[in-house]
């Protein structure tokens, strides 16, 4: 980072409609353009934006590249709200010495309970019940109808166990699962212990899994982790469930796996190519699908919300923690 002139006033840009009160927060130490709708920007809205601050608290939908950042020698941090961080090119954002930073732990525990969430949903049919509900299809129960699979005492999956795959598997004890889980690397014995988890390689997780969460990044490796091939390797009758980012999932074989009965439900709070749907998806009925609201408790949005503009503040030089932003994603740029 460059040194900071504390005579000019910073400038940031907040790019989507933020809590007012951290608006305020910011505004303490900055000048603030805040946007009032959630806007799509092409990556030269994006580009002459970021030209005019000091720093920027982006939301997931703002990609930043080399491009975006071509010819960009004002900008100095970038807040990102979430966890996930694929929406930025941080080979692009050191060569111009931009420090990032994201949101973890604030939203681990909330988004663990929204993938049980999804899990429970898709599994006992949820969804699928209150539409034919609220159609008045509803004449009488009928004890052989609505049939669904058991979540209790099942073998549940988790590809990816990172934090919030170990939130997840905590979860597992309560409804009696034994828990499987794939990772890049194991997790050491005690956190194993605790999360009560087996390490397996994928194509048994995939073969022994009930049901499977994924929480794994996304990262050009990870492009559909689970395709046609996975997917043909797990149990017909098993539940999917992704709220890790869409693209981990080739959603056009999910689909075609949930229509022709190779798999039983999905639960999906991530798309590929969001917020478009694919066609298909959007056809079946046993798929539970939500619009990427995996951490939205008021709570937990308030609380990324403030540890991005803390991580803003701080990287930009100010508040008790100047120069130290809690959470950098490349804190390499902070030492330069
Ligand atoms: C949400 O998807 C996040 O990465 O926090």
């Amino acid at each position: 980072m460059g040194t900071i002139d504390m005579n000019h006033p910073q400038r940031v840009w907040v790019s989507r409609p933020l809590f007012p009160e951290v608006v305020a927060k910011l505004a303490e130490h900055f000048e603030v353009l805040a946007e009032s709708e959630d806007q799509r920007r092409s990556p030269e809205q994006l580009r002459a934006k970021l030209a005019e601050v000091d720093g920027a608290l982006l939301g997931l939908a703002d990609r930043v590249d080399a491009a975006v950042l071509a010819g960009n020698r004002r900008l100095k941090a970038i807040a990102n709200l979430g966890v996930g961080y694929n929406n930025l090119d941080i080979d692009a954002l050191n060569a111009a010495g931009i420090v990032a930073t994201n949101t973890p732990d604030v939203l681990t525990e909330s988004v663990a309970d929204y993938a049980w969430a999804l899990l429970l949903a898709a599994a006992r049919r949820v969804s699928a019940a209150e539409r034919w509900l609220r159609a008045g299809h509803w004449q009488g129960m009928r004890f052989d109808d609505w049939l669904s699979v058991d979540v209790h005492g099942k073998a549940l999956g988790i590809l990816g166990m990172g934090r919030i795959g170990q939130a997840v598997a905590r979860r597992a004890a309560g409804f009696g699962m034994a828990v499987s889980y794939h990772n890049r690397r194991p997790l050491p014995a005690e956190l194993e212990q605790a999360c009560r988890a087996r390490y397996v390689d994928k194509p048994t997780l995939l073969r022994e899994s009930d049901h499977l969460v994924l929480v794994l990044p996304f990262t050009p490796e990870n492009r559909h982790a689970i395709g046609a091939p996975e997917l043909a390797a797990m149990k017909p009758t098993a539940v999917l469930v992704n709220i890790a980012r869409g693209g981990i999932v080739d959603d056009a074989a999910l689909a075609a796996a949930l229509r022709e009965g190779r798999l039983g439900a999905a639960g999906l709070d991530v798309f590929e190519g969001e917020p478009a749907v694919h066609a298909d998806l959007l056809k079946l009925d046993n798929v539970v699908l939500s619009p990427h609201i995996a951490s939205a408790t008021a709570d937990t949005r308030r609380a990324m919300a403030s540890l991005a503009a803390d991580n803003l503040i701080a990287a930009l030089g100010r508040g008790p923690r100047a120069g130290r932003p809690p959470t950098p994603i490349n804190p390499a740029v902070l030492a330069k």
